[in-house]
This record gives structure tokens, C-alpha cells and sequence, in this order.
């Protein structure tokens, strides 16, 4: 079972979903990884407070490109509201593998840098700030 799940994270890592930028997008933000130094961009497009496109840029290891296609898919159609309640185990049960504390920044960066995107906020690395916004 695992397997299936490590060739979904792969099919995603080599084809990303959604991935570029939007010309015109209402909410954009980019954050880091800190640990690494990886940038992630997520744009999106929200028309009567429903996302109707969505876009991530950036580089990152197969686990941050990975979740952060897997989130886009999660977040395509869905109103602001639904989008603020995704957390950190929606993330990690579509990667469905065991991940590593060291990877978990990795697996996270996407919903990150949506959250912050979403929020307003424009930038927060604190474990205490991401636990307001329901990390
Ligand atoms: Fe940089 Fe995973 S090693 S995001």
C-alpha cells in the first residue's frame, strides 16, 4: 500500500499539477523552508470567495513539490472557508507515507505558504504562530 502511495508522491513530484504562476491573481505569497532554503509560490484566483484557479512555483524536494501539487488539487473549487480548515494531516494522509520530523517542513511548505497567502499574514516561522492558523 505504501508503494502506491510513494508512486502517487513521485507522479506528482515529475508531473505537477498546477504549477506556474497566474497573471492576475488575488492572492499570491511566497515562503521558505528554513531549513533548507526552498521557495514556494502559490497564487490563487478567487471569484465570489471561491477559488477558481490555483498555481504553485518554486523549487523544492519531492515532498514539498509533491504536496504542495497534491494541495492545489485540494483547494481548486473550494470557498476561503474550506480552504482555512485544511490542516496538517489532510497533508499527510494524501502523501500517506510516513514522514521524518526533518521532512515535515518539507511536507508542509505548500499549505504554509497557502495559509499565510490566505491570512494576509505575510510571513511567520514561529511554531506559535502556526499554531493559530491550525497547524
Ligand atoms: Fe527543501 Fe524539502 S529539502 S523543501
Amino acid at each position: 500500500m505504501e508503494d502506491l502511495y510513494r508512486e502517487n508522491i513521485l507522479d506528482h513530484f515529475r508531473n505537477p499539477r498546477n504549477f506556474g504562476t497566474l497573471e492576475h491573481p488575488d492572492f499570491s505569497h511566497e515562503e521558505h523552508n528554513p531549513l533548507c532554503g526552498d521557495k514556494l509560490r502559490i497564487d490563487l484566483q478567487v471569484d465570489d470567495d471561491r477559488v477558481t484557479a490555483v498555481r504553485f512555483s518554486g523549487k523544492g524536494c519531492a515532498i514539498s513539490q509533491a504536496s504542495a501539487s497534491m494541495l492545489t488539487e485540494m483547494v481548486e473549487g473550494k470557498t476561503l472557508e474550506e480552504v482555512k480548515s485544511i490542516d496538517k494531516q489532510d497533508i499527510l494522509d494524501a502523501l500517506g507515507i510516513p514522514i521524518s520530523y526533518v521532512r515535515i517542513k518539507c511536507a508542509l511548505l505548500g499549505l504554509k505558504t497557502l495559509k499565510a497567502g490566505v491570512y494576509g499574514v505575510q510571513t511567520w516561522v514561529e511554531e506559535d504562530n502556526e499554531q493559530d492558523i491550525g497547524w
